[in-house]
């Protein structure tokens, strides 16, 4: 155990397989940001003539290891099969999903409460995870083992938490009571001046890539973005509140791009929001990294208890427009297309039985994982017979 007595008294109880040791933490870069400026020819034979309505039409896998709602999913940034699970069962789980068949390689177990986020380091070699047992659990994505965990700084529910992505020493975490705290991953301690009150509940924290920018979703609709200082990486500051009035709904997933079309080259964030809407903004440039309501599409959505998530498509090039996909209240997957005025939706999978929660894509956009709140996760593919044998 680690107590640290500073002029903000803080005290923090490590629970660790190596108590002594720091955690070591892996700095590469994510490969999935890059978009071409033009179609290539060799894009064009790998995706082939994709009729739009036949994106992921294809049921590859229905996964049930789960007993109870699956809140979400992250495919890994480097491995277009491995896919990370979280369910209010208390426990993660790792899949396989281009084994044959499709596999469950390990169920990662330490939470006493439902798993309320996770995110994989830069490299996928470290899970962390958040639960309302008020802790945060650190794992080794290849081991399968539990390596720390860490009790939130005010012992409150943590909601969400995600890795700096340029210093995976770096975890933000939001919790309950409407705190967001830096975590310094390889100590498991709080470092002092990284807390700042937002209020609310957090409920989503997006960052962007160059992890200078943090956005904070909570329960009352407000959006709030942060800045890490870069010379200490820890101390947060307050830049930019947006309130998506009139109705405040839940804000429940955020999402950050760089250049999602040729037509939209700007920044964006998407933002699940329990009014009924999807919410997409235009992040300024200038320092403030202010948000500018850019379109807002129509989805069954609301109960801000449901947290619903959305996620940009990876790859967009074979595409005329920019699309992102979103789970629903009514069971829908719905495929938007954002550079359209009306008729926006693109496609709707309707395999889930029930209210929809998470969403992920791999990076190379072969497949796409959504999951329910019974604890179901379908694996879906694209039809062409072309794109299932270069899977
Ligand atoms: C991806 O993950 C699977 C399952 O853990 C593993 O067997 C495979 O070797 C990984 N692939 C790469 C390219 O790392
Ligand atoms: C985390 O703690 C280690 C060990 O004290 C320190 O070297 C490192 O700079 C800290 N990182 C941050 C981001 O505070
Ligand atoms: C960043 O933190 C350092 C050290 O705490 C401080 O001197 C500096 O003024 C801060 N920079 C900004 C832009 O806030
Ligand atoms: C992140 O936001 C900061 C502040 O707006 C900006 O200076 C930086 O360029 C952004 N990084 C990326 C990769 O967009
Ligand atoms: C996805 O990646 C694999 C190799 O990692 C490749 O064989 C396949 O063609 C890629 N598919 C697309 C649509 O880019």
């Amino acid at each position: 155990m680690f107590f640290s007595i500073s002029s903000h008294i803080m005290f923090v109880v490590l629970i660790s397989l190596s108590k002594d040791k720091l955690l070591e933490i892996d700095s590469l870069y994510r490969n999935y940001d890059v978009l071409p400026t033009s179609i290539s020819n060799t894009q064009k034979s790998m995706v082939g003539n994709i009729e739009e309505n036949e994106l992921f039409t294809n049921v590859h896998h229905i996964y049930d290891q789960h007993s109870e709602a699956v809140t979400m999913l992250k495919f890994a940034n480097n491995n277009k099969s491995k896919l990370c699970c979280a369910s209010n069962d208390g426990t993660l789980s790792i899949c396989d999903v281009l084994t044959s068949p499709p596999s469950v390689k390990a169920i990662l177990r330490c939470h006493t409460g439902p798993v309320t986020g996770f995110d994989w380091s830069t490299s996928d070699e470290l899970i962390a995870s958040c639960s309302t047992d008020a802790t945060i659990c650190f794992w080794d994505s290849k081991q399968y083992c539990c390596l720390r965990c860490v009790n939130d700084l005010f012992y409150s529910s943590v909601l969400a938490c995600i890795f700096n992505p340029i210093n995976n020493n770096i975890l933000i975490t939001g919790n309950k009571a409407g705190y967001v705290c830096v975590l310094n991953v390889s100590t498991g301690m709080y470092p002092k001046n990284g807390q700042v009150k937002i209020g609310g509940e957090i409920l989503s924290l997006a960052v962007n890539n160059s992890g200078q920018i943090i956005w904070v979703g909570n329960d009352k609709g407000d959006i709030v973005s942060l800045k890490l200082n870069n010379s200490d990486n820890s101390y947060l500051t307050k830049c930019h509140r947006v309130i998506t009035s009139p109705n405040r709904g839940a804000i429940t997933c955020l999402s950050w791009k760089t250049w999602i079309s040729r037509k939209a080259r700007d920044p964006m964030l998407l933002a699940n929001c329990g009014n009924n809407r999807l919410y997409l903004y235009k992040v300024s440039e200038n320092d403030d990294s202010s948000l500018t309501l850019k379109k807002q599409f129509i989805i069954p959505h609301t109960h801000g208890k449901n947290v619903l998530r959305s996620a940009f498509c990876p790859i967009m090039s074979f595409r005329q427009g920019a699309c992102v996909v979103t789970t629903s209240e009514d069971s829908c997957i719905y495929f938007i297309d954002i550079d359209k005025e009306s008729n926006y939706f693109i496609n709707k999978l309707q395999g889930h039985a029930c209210l929809t929660l998470g969403v992920s894509f791999n990076y190379n956009e072969t497949i796409l994982a959504t999951s329910d709140v019974q604890g179901i996760i379908i694996i879906w593919s694209q039809q062409c017979q072309k794109q299932e044998q270069s899977l």
